[in-house]
């Protein structure tokens, strides 16, 4: 990859607690140097990246930081959702500490959701607060974890449970590191996006139904980005109407959690957004043929839309859902393809909107 800054990517500002900016294009690792010159005067940044990741991109990125007189030290873990552990946390502000990182120094998470989750937290919460840099290079971690401040670590009694709402100072999509995505990977960002069109943009489902998200990255993160940040500029906190970005996940959570997270995060948002929506039209919220366009294109990016898991052990782990409220949870349903809103359903009506969900309920 060469230095592109003359092909300028595109921009999204986020106005939240941090104003920021993301930039969608190709080459960006190797101009984050620049940059991040451009927002901020750190002297030293660590990298947190996992080891599949950091093989492919670390170097690249070390130099760019090297140019701009930004020395870096790689904090690598190994893979998977084992790497938001409390101990990995633990070694990772231990690493921080031994780099003798001050607070005008920067953390850069390069990679998908768990090392922006893993390095959204430590940046929060060494020295109370250090700088931040979303690098992502997965689909998923472009179109939704890198944005909108979420970070966190899991406890032993669930994911996500340790946390905090802190902003990065800067996000990164390099549409390139895309091109080394494997297809399982690339099929679970597809299912966020399909997420996208379904609550709020109706041309972004038909765009993603007639032209493979592959053929059109850049433009489809832009509206993804687009419409996230109206949502977390309007609530930050996710006390309203962030809620919305949750569609799909309180099942998707659910399935998730009873296979013990073999389902990866995008196919089990898959079938929850299938699951709630076959609910809907069987409750009268909204038509057949919105369940029946979501489920073709679910499927043709080779997303599941069913789950092997027993409706009675569903609804028990949807109630367990961190975001559980009076004993029931706040469902996103749709009313039509781009339209959706929450509706409340205590306790002992979830087993029946989870069997009114099952495709052979
Ligand atoms: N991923 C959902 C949110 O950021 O609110």
């Amino acid at each position: 990859m060469k230095s592109e800054l003359s092909n300028e990517p595109m921009r999204v500002g986020v106005k939240a607690s941090r104003a920021y900016e993301v930039l969608i294009g190709r080459g960006l690792i190797d101009q984050a140097g620049q940059r991040i010159r451009a927002v901020s005067n750190a002297k030293k940044a660590v990298i947190v990246s996992d080891d599949v990741v950091f093989p492919l991109y670390g170097a690249l990125l070390e130099s760019s930081l090297g140019k701009s007189g930004i020395e870096s030290a790689a904090y690598v873990f190994y893979h998977g959702e084992d790497g938001k552990s409390l101990q990995n946390y633990a070694s990772l502000l231990e690493f921080m500490s031994d780099m003798r990182l001050n607070r005008d120094d920067l953390l850069l998470s390069l990679g998908g959701g768990v090392a922006g989750d893993l390095g959204g937290f430590a940046a929060s919460t060494f020295l109370r607060g250090i700088g931040f840099v979303q690098v992502p290079t997965s689909l998923l971690a472009d179109v939704d974890s890198s944005v909108g401040g979420k970070t966190a670590v899991n406890l032993p009694s669930g994911k996500n449970r340790a946390g905090s709402f802190y902003q990065p100072m800067l996000v990164l999509c390099d549409t390139a590191a895309l091109e080394t995505l494997p297809e399982r990977e690339y099929a679970n960002g597809c299912a966020e996006i399909v997420k996208y069109g379904m609550i709020g943009d109706e041309a972004l489902f038909d765009k993603i139904a007639s032209r493979p998200v592959k053929e059109n990255y850049a433009k489809v993160i832009r509206a993804c980005v687009e419409m996230k940040k109206r949502f977390v500029e309007q609530d930050e906190r996710d006390r309203g109407v962030r809620a919305l970005l949750n569609f799909g996940h309180t099942v998707g959570h659910a399935v998730e959690k009873l296979s013990e997270y073999r389902v990866p995060h995008g196919r089990a948002v898959a079938i929850g957004m299938a699951c709630v929506t076959r609910a809907a039209v069987r409750k009268g919220l909204c038509e057949e043929s919105t369940a029946e366009r979501l489920e073709a294109l679910l499927t043709s990016y080779g997303l599941p839309c069913e789950t092997a898991c027993d409706s009675a052990s569903l609804a028990e782990a949807c109630l367990s859902d961190k975001k559980a409220v009076n004993g029931g949870v706040n469902l996103i349903m749709p009313e039509r393809i781009g339209a959706c809103r929450a509706l409340y359903v205590p306790s002992n009506e979830m087993i029946d909107w989870i069997s009114a969900g099952r495709k052979n309920g």
